[in-house]
C-alpha cells in the first residue's frame, strides 16, 4: 500500500477530492472516470435531483443510543454505505481495488468488486474477508458471451468468499460516451480486466445488435444464474417499476436502482426520481439500494427516506483513491458517514428505521 499517501489540507467534503484527483490523473483516464454518456444530462440530473429535495426535519425526539447500523440480506452491518462496482481502479491508483476494499472494510462500509476489476478477485477478497468490522463483500457480474465463462466467474466468487452477486442489467452495450471518445481514451498497457477471459472476436460482418445480443442478459439468464449460483443475486440498473416487479417474481434478492452514474442511456431518469416509484411498487418486498450522484450525508438520508436500505458511492471513491490511495478512500467514506449521522441527528432520527418519506418536503 501507498505509505507516502497524504490527505491534502483543506478537505472537508467528498467533492473536495475531485480537483486533487484531476491534477494527478492523465486527462484521458480522467475523461473515462468522470464522464457520462451523450450530453451528460443524466449525469447532471442525478446530482440535481438529490439537491432539489428539501428535508422537513423533526425536532425534540430522543437520540440516545442512536446508530447508522443497517440490516442487509439477513445480516447487520455498521454502515449503509457501499462502494459501487467500478472497473479498472488501477487507472486511479496503482494500489487499485485492493486499496478500495481495505479502506471500505476499515470503515465498515461494503465493497462491490467490478467484474472488470484490474486485480484478481481472489486477492481482493482474501485481504478483507476475515476482517470482523467490514461491510458486505459482493461481486458484480457482466454476463460473459459463454455461459461457461459466466459460471466460472460465479464459482470463483463463491469460493473466494463473496456474499452476493450483483448482475448489472443496464449496460448490454456501453453508452455513447462522448467525453471519453473525445479524449481518445484507451486502457494503458498493464491495466486490464484480469478476471475475465478474453472474448473471441465475433464473426466478420456481425452487426450492432448481433454484437450486443452476444452478451446482453435477458430474464432467462437471470433465471439461469439464480439456479446456477448458491449466492443471492441482486440486479443493478433497474429504473422501471415493471422491471422491479418482474425481478421480484423471478426471485432476485434485491435491486440496485441505478442509471450507471449517467454512463449508459443519456436522458434516463435520475435515480432520486426512480427510487420512490419502485419502493411504492414493491412495498418493502425486496431490499432496495440506490446509486448515482450521491455526495453528501444528506443525499444518503434522502435516499433512505425514499425507500432505500443502503446506497452505493461511485466517483467520489475513485477521486479519493487517485488522491491518497486507501487512506483517501477511508477518509471519504468516513466523511459521508459522519455527515449522515449529523443529518440523522438534525432530522430527529435515532436509527435508519426512523428515516421515512415524511422527512422529504412534498413540494420539493
Ligand atoms: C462505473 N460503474 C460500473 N457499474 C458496474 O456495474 N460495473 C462496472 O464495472 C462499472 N464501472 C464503472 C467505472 C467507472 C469509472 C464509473 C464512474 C462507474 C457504475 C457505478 O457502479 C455506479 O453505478 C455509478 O458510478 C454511481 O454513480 P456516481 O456515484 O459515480 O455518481
Ligand atoms: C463502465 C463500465 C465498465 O461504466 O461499466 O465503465
Amino acid at each position: 500500500m501507498d505509505a507516502a499517501a497524504r490527505i491534502p489540507a483543506g478537505i472537508a467534503a467528498a467533492t473536495d477530492y475531485e480537483p486533487h484527483a484531476r491534477e494527478r490523473m492523465d486527462p484521458a483516464a480522467w475523461a473515462y472516470l468522470c464522464g457520462g454518456a451523450g450530453d451528460e444530462i443524466t449525469l447532471r440530473a442525478n446530482r440535481e435531483a438529490w439537491d432539489a429535495l428539501r428535508l422537513l426535519p423533526r425536532v425534540l425526539r430522543p437520540l440516545a443510543g442512536g446508530s447508522a447500523d443497517v440490516e442487509l440480506l439477513g445480516r447487520r452491518w455498521a454502515s449503509p454505505l457501499l462502494v459501487a462496482p467500478m472497473a479498472h481502479q488501477r487507472l486511479a491508483h496503482p494500489d487499485g481495488e485492493a486499496a478500495t476494499a481495505l479502506a471500505a472494510a476499515a470503515q465498515g462500509a461494503g465493497m462491490v468488486l467490478s467484474a472488470q476489476a484490474s486485480q484478481r478477485l481472489e486477492d481482493v477478497a482474501a485481504l478483507v474477508r476475515d476482517e470482523p468490522g467490514r461491510g458486505p463483500l459482493w461481486f458484480q457480474l457482466y454476463l460473459q458471451r459463454e455461459r461457461a465463462h459466466t459460471l466460472e466467474l460465479v464459482r470463483r466468487a463463491e469460493a473466494a468468499g463473496f456474499e452476493a452477486l450483483v448482475l448489472t442489467v443496464d449496460a448490454p452495450t456501453s453508452g455513447a460516451r462522448d467525453r471519453e471518445r473525445r479524449a481518445n481514451f484507451s486502457l494503458p498497457p498493464g491495466i486490464r480486466a484480469v478476471n475475465l477471459r478474453p472474448q473471441p472476436p465475433l464473426p466478420d460482418g456481425a452487426d450492432f445488435f448481433e454484437q450486443v445480443v452476444a452478451q446482453a442478459p435477458t430474464w432467462d439468464d437471470v433465471a439461469w444464474l439464480r439456479s446456477a449460483a448458491t449466492l443471492p443475486l441482486l440486479l443493478k440498473g433497474v429504473l422501471h417499476p415493471a422491471d422491479a416487479r418482474e425481478a421480484l417474481a423471478q426471485g432476485a434478492a434485491g435491486l440496485i436502482v441505478s442509471n450507471h452514474g449517467g454512463r449508459t442511456l443519456d436522458t434516463a431518469v435520475s435515480t432520486a426520481r426512480a427510487l420512490p416509484r419502485i419502493a411504492d411498487t414493491l412495498g418493502g418486498a425486496l431490499p432496495l439500494l440506490v446509486d448515482g450522484g450521491m455526495r453528501r450525508g444528506t443525499d444518503v438520508l434522502k435516499a433512505l427516506a425514499l425507500g432505500a436500505q443502503a446506497v452505493l458511492l461511485g466517483r467520489p471513491v475513485l477521486h479519493a483513491l487517485a488522491t491518497a490511495g486507501a487512506l483517501g478512500v477511508a477518509h471519504v467514506l468516513r466523511l459521508v458517514r459522519d455527515e449522515l449521522e449529523i443529518a440523522m441527528a438534525l432530522c430527529g432520527c435515532r436509527t435508519l428505521a426512523d428515516i421515512g418519506p415524511e422527512l422529504i418536503d412534498g413540494d420539493s
